[in-house]
């Protein structure tokens, strides 16, 4: 009898228990959520209630990582209204309206009225997202608020930062004021759209940080986006009539990442969880380097973070202030070296591996194939630059163009980063440049004849390092000899057609230093003494390096006697690294 009765109680503290821990997700109208108590999502990923920042007194309801030991603050609802004692509570309106108040009277925060709803509650998803749904509907997504909608100064996967083209709504984070009081910054970070949608932080009102145009597969401003990432979440960047947005997924529900924009650094950052350690560990950052703060260079410059300086002006142009320039003064920017003259014909210089210029006033066409963006630019004297709109796959489509100064430009070193620009300079200037390929042309002509299939074998590892795709320009080019670079390059040179190796290959890359770089490589290669020669490997080495060069002494044919030598002033110092300087200065001039 009495061992009945304890088994009793021990039952009924056990069920009692059972069902404490068992998370509640849900508040109805009947119900309040009040100081001290919280709600816990199904899965127990996050949590909500009320808590007070660091050193702050102030209350505050919000949504955190619920494992999390720091329990970690992902949204907050009364934001600029702290509560300054413990007599808030959350309640849920039969209107679907969501009421925070104090001392039973006061709301300090709220959602509107929703039209119609029969049955409505409130509940914390697995997600982190504090929804209102009607408890009559059949379809459990169909939500009639959503926190989500709202975000504060942290973006969590499934949530989508940037803006709503039918109802306006934009989703922007906003970082707190500080470490104690969550109320918003002038940081903010979401998707602006003028024409074309770009995503960024911005300080107050101005620009701080732009990704860059999205280019199908990634943000063209981002180093290395994909690859890095690839292990931890899939991002994306949606945009078509309704919507443009930037989302992110995880690939692991156990290895989480959030995204939080932080005042005090004045930086977006992205966190990912360490579970052994139970910390969060810094993923990324942005900006990440000098050149990533907004327009850095001024318009029309390049901002290099290779280089020293770091800025530059873009291929055909000169610094507007010189002296302003040269004592780093970039604001000025930089102006045509040649004036266009748009009834004359102006012609285009390929950039490549470049973050695009800002979109102030861009113009976009998605069907648009690159010779028609090309000839609309050309035929709209205010176009200056156009570009694809999306590189998926190393091909391209759509058309992008821009009017007026090209702002925020930033070069890439690898071939995976950035995108292609094609600029618009005066017609003088692309003569020339044509000139020196026609100089390179038959310099090399009488290389490759003088020493055979070497230069041949160089200038191929040159190319298909590259990912180099003959006259990929024009779609028309069969992309099986595309594929088999070296047959066709092999047929260029039995027809006795060199000039085109150089010809394609100055098309693609569009980098003369990166050709006089493999034609000074192919020099080496081609000395008297072997043993002055450089191995393959150490070939490969120097194609994938930006390394200084030994001099080629005078190689192991005859090179004297090329008329155009002289001309392109490489006369006095006769073969050595020298002529790189030489002929960049005649294509600069
Ligand atoms: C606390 O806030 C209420 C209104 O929300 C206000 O009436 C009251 O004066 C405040 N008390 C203190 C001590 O600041
Ligand atoms: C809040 O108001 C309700 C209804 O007016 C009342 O029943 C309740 O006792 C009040 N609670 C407190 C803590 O004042
Ligand atoms: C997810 O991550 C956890 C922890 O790192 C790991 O144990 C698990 O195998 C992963 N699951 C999948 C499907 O990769
Ligand atoms: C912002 O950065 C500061 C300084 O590194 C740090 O103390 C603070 O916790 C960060 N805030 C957030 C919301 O991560
Ligand atoms: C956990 O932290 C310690 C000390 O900071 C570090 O040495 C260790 O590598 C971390 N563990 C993991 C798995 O990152
Ligand atoms: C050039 O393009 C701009 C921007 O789209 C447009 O406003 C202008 O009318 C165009 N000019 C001509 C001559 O087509």
């Amino acid at each position: 009898m009495e061992m009945g009765f304890i088994f009793y109680i021990v039952c009924y503290f056990l069920v009692f228990f059972f069902k404490a821990s068992t998370a509640i997700d849900t508040i109805s109208p009947s119900e309040s959520l009040t100081d001290g108590m919280s709600l816990v999502s199904n899965d127990r990923s996050f949590a909500l209630g009320f808590f007070s920042p660091h050193t702050s007194n102030n209350r505050y309801l919000g949504i955190w990582y619920h494992n999390d030991p720091m329990q970690t603050v992902v949204w907050v609802a009364n934001r600029i209204n702290p509560i300054n004692d413990s007599t808030g509570a959350l309640q849920i309106e039969s209107s679907g309206r969501i009421v925070l108040q104090v001392q039973n009277k006061t709301a300090v925060w709220s959602t509107d009225t929703i039209a119609s709803v029969e049955n409505p509650v409130l509940q914390l998803l697995d997600s982190g997202n504090l929804v209102v749904k009607d408890g009559q509907d059949s379809n459990p997504e169909n939500y009639l608020w959503q926190s989500f909608d709202y975000p504060s100064d942290t973006m969590l996967p499934g949530m989508k930062i940037g803006v709503d083209l039918r109802t306006g709504l934009d989703r922007r984070l906003s970082a707190w004021k500080n470490w104690d009081d969550p109320s918003p910054g002038d940081l903010t970070y979401g998707v602006d759209f003028r024409g074309a949608p770009e995503l960024g932080i911005r300080k107050g009102l101005d620009k701080y940080f732009q990704t860059g145009l999205w280019i199908g597969h990634s943000f063209s401003g981002i180093r290395d986006g994909r690859s890095n990432s690839k292990k931890i979440f899939d991002y994306d960047f949606v945009w078509n009539k309704n919507e443009a947005y930037y989302i992110f997924f995880l690939k692991n529900k156990s290895v989480m990442t959030r995204v939080v924009l932080n005042q005090t650094e004045s930086a977006r950052k992205r966190y990912t969880w360490n579970p052994e350690n139970q910390t969060w560990e810094t993923f990324s950052m942005r900006p990440s380097d000098y050149c990533d703060r907004y327009g850095l260079c001024g318009p029309n410059g390049n901002c290099d973070y290779n280089k020293l300086p770091v800025c530059q002006c873009l291929t055909g142009f000169r610094p507007k202030w010189p002296q302003r320039w040269d004592s780093s003064e970039y604001s000025g920017g930089c102006i045509h070296s040649k004036p266009l003259n748009c009834q004359r014909g102006d012609g285009f210089i390929t950039l490549r591996r470049v973050k695009s210029p800002a979109i102030t006033n861009p113009w976009v066409h998605t069907s648009m194939n690159l010779k028609e963006c090309k000839a609309q630019c050309l035929r709209n004297c205010s176009c200056t630059a156009y570009t694809n709109l999306d590189f998926t796959g190393g091909g391209g489509s759509g058309c992008a163009m821009w009017f007026g100064d090209l702002v925020d430009v930033k070069q890439f070193q690898s071939d995976s980063d950035g995108m292609v620009l094609h600029i618009r300079v005066s017609a003088s200037e692309t003569e020339l440049k044509k000139k020196v390929k026609v100089k390179l042309a038959i310099i090399l002509a009488t290389v490759i004849s003088a020493s055979g299939g070497l230069l041949l074998v160089v200038c191929y590892i040159c190319r298909s390092r590259k990912k180099l795709k003959a006259k990929s320009e024009d779609n028309n080019t069969n992309d099986k000899e595309n594929g088999d670079l070296e047959l066709a390059t092999w047929r260029l040179w039995t027809e006795g057609n060199p000039s085109d190796i150089v010809e394609d290959f100055l098309v693609e890359t569009g980098d003369l230093p990166e050709l006089l770089r493999c034609i000074h490589i192919s020099l080496l290669c081609v000395q008297q003494h072997p043993m002055e020669r450089p191995g393959m490997s150490s070939v490969v080495l120097m194609l994938g390096s930006r390394s200084e060069l030994p001099l080629p002494k005078q190689p192991g044919f005859l090179f004297y006697n090329i008329p155009i030598v002289a001309e392109a002033s490489l006369a006095n110092d006769g073969l050595h690294s020298r002529n790189e300087i030489s002929l960049s200065t005649l294509e600069a001039r």
